[in-house]
């Protein structure tokens, strides 16, 4: 399993995927404007990632904080809250992971600054273990949509690279392979930044799953021919109502699935979703430089100079093309996604099987 980023020693440290495939590199953040870079820049990036390495990276700072009192460091850590969170807008992970710190340390007014700083630490270190033993359980629940023999097409990067490890939209294709099933995978490129590509291929070549690779355009014909048996994508955010947030090209992609039939599935952890946002036209939808589309990886030029561009990075599949939100908690139909936010909700009864 790849690890996009690990605490060590007092430090973080993080895979440089805006270099993959060809460097493996690892970044050493020192500071936590090193890890806001590195988020702001894709070197990490993948909703559940960029949430543990906002977490890490308020852990790295705290570290440096110099305050004689609970009240100081509260004060002295805001300012960190906020770069975290002006990093990359779409995704709520970000926002989940800051809030779930301020509880922490909210709750432990008493203790000592040097106690707080292991506190963060420690609850940084959980958002990444925990978010591995979720994506498992995604795993566990999203492989029983998959039959032997079957084609899934994939979008973007929602792999180990994009998470904690073991990935939401790769997980049950792991377990679907680990329980013998013969499974291949048609990876579409991901326009402009190429996560497909670079990211997914790389990452199910590492793991002997059969990936074949396709322009996005491609992905309606495949559809069209009967060649796809089922959609597995990612989310950024899922919000009350079932719509979904992803990489730009997924809601196309969704609409084509309907029209061909094809079952088309969201892997969302629960801290991907946003039950305080009540639509997908109520999530904030990130524009990146247009330099990403001009320029292949940044470096080769592929239109006239000067030419005006649009670089939208995310788009919102509206819950009536998703046939199901594949949680840890298990599979749920859209609209039913909203029921999960009470506490005496009866899962069983909701819960999709196959
Ligand atoms: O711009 P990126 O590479 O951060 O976009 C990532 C995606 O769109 C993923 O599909 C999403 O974050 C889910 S990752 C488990």
């Amino acid at each position: 399993m790849v690890k996009s980023i690990e605490w060590v020693d007092g430090k973080v440290i993080m895979l440089d995927q805006s270099k993959l495939p060809f460097e493996v590199t690892y970044i050493t953040c020192t500071d936590y404007l090193m890890v806001a870079e590195g988020i702001r820049k894709l070197r990490i990036r993948g909703a559940p990632a960029i949430g543990i390495a906002a977490a890490m990276g308020i852990a790295l700072a705290a570290q440096d904080i110099h305050a004689r009192n609970s009240a100081q460091f509260m004060k002295a850590i805001e300012p960190v809250f906020h770069e975290m969170l002006s990093t990359r807008p779409t995704a709520v992970n970000i926002s989940w992971a800051v809030e779930r710190l301020k509880k922490v340390i909210k709750s432990k007014r008493d203790e000592s600054v040097s106690g707080l700083k292991q506190i963060l630490i420690r609850e940084a270190q959980s958002i990444l273990d925990e978010d591995i033993a979720v994506n498992k359980a995604i795993g566990r629940w999203g492989a029983e949509f998959i039959k032997d023999g079957d084609t899934i097409l994939t979008h973007c990067n929602a792999g180990s690279l994009a998470t904690g490890g073991y990935g939401t939209a790769t997980a049950p294709m792991l377990v679907a392979r680990d329980q013998g099933k013969k499974i291949q995978v048609i990876a579409d490129e991901t326009r402009p930044v190429l996560q497909g590509a670079r990211l997914t291929a790389w990452e199910l070549m590492q793991e002997n799953i059969p990936v074949t690779l396709i322009t996005d355009s491609t992905a309606g014909s495949l559809l069209r021919r009967g060649e796809i048996d089922l959609v597995i994508v990612g989310t950024d955010r899922t919000a009350r109502n079932g719509d979904v947030a992803n990489k730009i090209g997924t809601y196309p992609l969704s609409v084509l699935s309907r029209e061909n039939k094809v079952p088309f599935y969201v892997a969302a952890p629960f801290s991907s979703i946003d039950f305080s946002t009540a639509s997908g036209d109520r999530i904030p939808i990130e524009e990146r430089s247009p330099e990403e589309v001009t320029h292949i990886l940044g470096i080769y030029p592929i239109a006239p100079k000067g030419v005006k561009a649009r670089n939208i990075a995310f788009d919102v599949t509206p819950h009536k093309y998703v046939t199901a939100i594949i949680t840890e908690k298990g599979a749920f139909k859209p609209t039913d996604i909203r029921k999960l936010s009470r506490q005496n909700v009866d899962l069983d009864s909701i819960r999709l099987k196959r």
